[in-house]
């Protein structure tokens, strides 16, 4: 086989595999902008549902709601059946088949049904959390944007205003980021003309693994095993000489810094809740870029916005096992909005593939 031949990357590295006007990442210059705003001003002067509509629709509607929706009690019923031990990203993905199956969802996916399961999703995974514990789910309030409501939906209390706020800039942060895996896998799905609730789980389904949005419980881990900052140079040399991986750490796409990571950690500067950690998290960062440069000089591995969404999932109060399933909440309004943009162009994705297999041979006589 050979690597380098035209028209095959492995892994699709540096290939185009379609077009979008929903983001645009400068990996080298380290900029993401959604339909042409810069992150870091849409987290500033924008709210999740904000930029949820301007992915939708492409219009910047600055006073948009969006709350949580009650999910449908056929839904409630199967995440009560599911073990308390069930994975947090199990349970999200099996709600969203379970809605699809309830809702009746259809091609072609609608601006509509992009809102409904995106409104929906919190709801689930906070109902979910509560039954694992031996809780009853709580209804969703109305008045609250999706963030709040989702923590309120977790705990029953109303959050504070920093948590809440700090929470949807991490939802703004994660609504969408190009061609990453999981936001593929949802167009793949959707170019079969299959229905948004599939792509969406489907979605979920990829963003499990710990390459992807695995990563964030992963860093708190890191952080806890290296203890005290004093011993993050040997832990850190010693993880890479048995050839593990720095969580937190290296993106497919980003060359500089990730603008989320740099975006989450002022938000996550706003919690007092978790100082110390972060105090920590930024002394071990410094040593782990400077021994990540000396590892792959060739390669530069940055920070990536799974490092500080760490430190914001800490300080709103989050369970480490809800960190992946919390930014597969976020990023459903990307998901969805790929959906639209793939039903648009209509075009089935079926790349083909490198046969590597024996020869053409006989089964013996
Ligand atoms: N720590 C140590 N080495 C690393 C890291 C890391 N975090 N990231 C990449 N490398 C090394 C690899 O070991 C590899 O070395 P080798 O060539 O000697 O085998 C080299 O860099 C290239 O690795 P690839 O996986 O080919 O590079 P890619 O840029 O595609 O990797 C990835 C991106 C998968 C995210 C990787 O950086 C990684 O595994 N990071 C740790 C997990 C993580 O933080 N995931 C969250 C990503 S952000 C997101 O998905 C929202």
């Amino acid at each position: 086989m050979n690597d380098t031949e035209p028209g095959y990357s492995p892994g699709l590295k540096g290939v185009v595999a379609g077009q979008t006007s929903l983001a645009s990442i400068d990996g080298d210059r380290g900029e993401l902008r959604y339909r042409g705003y810069p992150i870091g001003e849409l987290v500033e002067r924008g709210s999740y549902a904000s930029v949820a509509e301007l992915l939708w629709t492409g219009e910047w509607a600055p006073d948009a709601t969006l709350a949580c929706a009650a999910p449908p009690p056929e839904v409630i019923e199967v995440l009560r059946r599911l073990p308390p031990s069930a994975n947090a990203m199990d349970a999200l993905r099996t709600a969203a088949s379970a809605y699809g199956a309830v809702s009746g969802t259809s091609w072609p996916p609608t601006v509509e049904q992009a809102r409904a399961i995106t409104a929906f999703a919190p709801s689930a995974l906070a109902a979910f959390s509560r039954l694992r514990d031996g809780q009853e789910p709580i209804d969703p309030d109305p008045s609250l944007g999706l963030a709040a409501g989702f923590l309120y939906q977790l705990s029953g209390e109303l959050p504070d205003d920093a948590s809440a706020r700090a929470l949807d800039a991490y939802f703004i942060v994660g609504a969408e980021h190009g061609f990453n895996a999981s936001t593929f896998t949802a167009r793949v799905i959707i170019s079969t003309r299959s229905d948004i609730a599939s792509a969406v789980a489907g979605a979920i389904g990829a963003l499990k693994g710990p390459r992807h949005g695995g990563a964030p419980s992963e860093v708190v881990d890191q952080i806890h095993q290296i203890g005290s900052v004093d011993r993050a140079e040997e832990w850190i040399r010693g993880a890479l000489a048995r050839g593990e991986r720095l969580m937190g750490f290296g993106h497919r796409v980003y060359r500089a810094y990730d603008p989320r990571a740099a975006a989450l950690r002022s938000v996550a500067e706003s919690l007092s809740s978790v100082a110390e950690w972060l105090g920590k998290a930024v002394a071990v960062e410094e040593i782990a870029l400077r021994l990540l440069a000396e590892w792959k000089p060739d390669y530069p591995i940055k920070t990536n916005v799974e490092y500080y969404a760490a430190a914001v999932l800490q300080g709103v109060g989050l369970a480490p096992s809800l960190f992946p399933a919390t930014f597969a909440l976020a990023r459903h309004a990307g998901w969805t909005a790929h959906c639209l943009e793939e039903a648009d162009a209509d075009m089935l994705i079926r790349p083909d593939v490198r046969y590597v297999g024996p020869a053409e041979r006989h089964l013996p006589d």
